[in-house]
């Protein structure tokens, strides 16, 4: 039997250059973001096979709502479609999909779509994929910020109980911090992802465009991160 990686507890992976992907290769954008959603599925199987117990996937920024209409509205027809069709056999492997980030101006059908994955997996014991669509890490920690005002002033909290460990339990998910962010397409910024949960994340930056991500070099990343000397702020 193959030998299994070691793998962190939560891994994040901004899954940048798929329209260069497709520039490079003489396809329009929307091309490289169907070859983005094939590699997505792939990975995530692998990482789900591999035991791995959280991965959150930076799907669309709220930001990404500037681009042109025509791509935002390929994206989430292939959104729909990807849920409704394709993640049926994430639910076969027993991954458990949640979602983070602002519903709006999410159109309905694809909430709908969001909603059914999100019931239909809810029960899985696999991995926890969690799928930022809609999500700036800057609106995130606004609207935690927001809910815990509210309780403030309903009285349900006070100042002491806002710990870094309740911030955290009030984010869209209530995931463990992020171990390894791994962001291709060769730049290196997180561009508005997961801000609270990658403080003490370690980074990792390929020149590969998203759609050529495969099992072998994110292995080889993932043995990378193991070789780390994580310090936490001690010695
Ligand atoms: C990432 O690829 C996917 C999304 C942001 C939705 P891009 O669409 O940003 O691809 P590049 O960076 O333009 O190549
Ligand atoms: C980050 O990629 C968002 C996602 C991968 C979904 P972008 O392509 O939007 O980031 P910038 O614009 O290069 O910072
Ligand atoms: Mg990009």
């Amino acid at each position: 039997m193959e030998e299994k990686i070691v793998l962190p507890n939560h891994i994040g992976i901004i899954m940048d250059g798929n329209g260069r992907w497709a520039t490079k290769r003489g396809l329009s954008r929307s091309e490289g973001h169907r070859a983005g959603a094939n590699t997505l599925k792939k990975l995530c199987i692998f990482l789900n096979q591999q035991g791995l117990k959280y991965l959150s996937l930076y799907a669309f920024s709220t930001e990404n709502f500037k681009r042109e209409a025509k791509e935002v509205e390929y994206l989430m027809n292939l959104f729909i479609k990807m849920f409704k069709e394709e993640f049926a056999s994430l639910h076969k492997e027993n991954v458990r999909v949640v979602f983070s980030g602002k519903k709006e101006p999410l159109r309905n059908d694809v909430l709908e779509a969001m909603n059914e994955l999100m019931q239909k997996t809810k029960d899985n014991t696999g991995c926890c994929l969690n799928i930022c669509l809609n999500y700036g890490g800057q609106y995130e920690i606004a609207d935690m910020t927001k809910k815990l005002c509210e309780e403030y002033k309903k009285d349900k909290i006070t100042l002491d109980d806002i710990t870094p460990e309740y911030i955290q339990e009030n984010l869209y998910q209530n995931l463990p911090p992020l171990d390894l962010v791994i962001r291709t397409g060769g730049e290196q910024r997180l561009s508005n992802f997961m801000l609270y949960q990658a403080s003490y994340a370690e980074f990792f930056f390929t020149d590969t465009y998203f759609p050529d991500l495969d099992e072998k070099e994110l292995t080889r990343i993932i043995n990378d991160f193991n070789k780390r000397n994580r310090r936490f702020g001690g010695n």
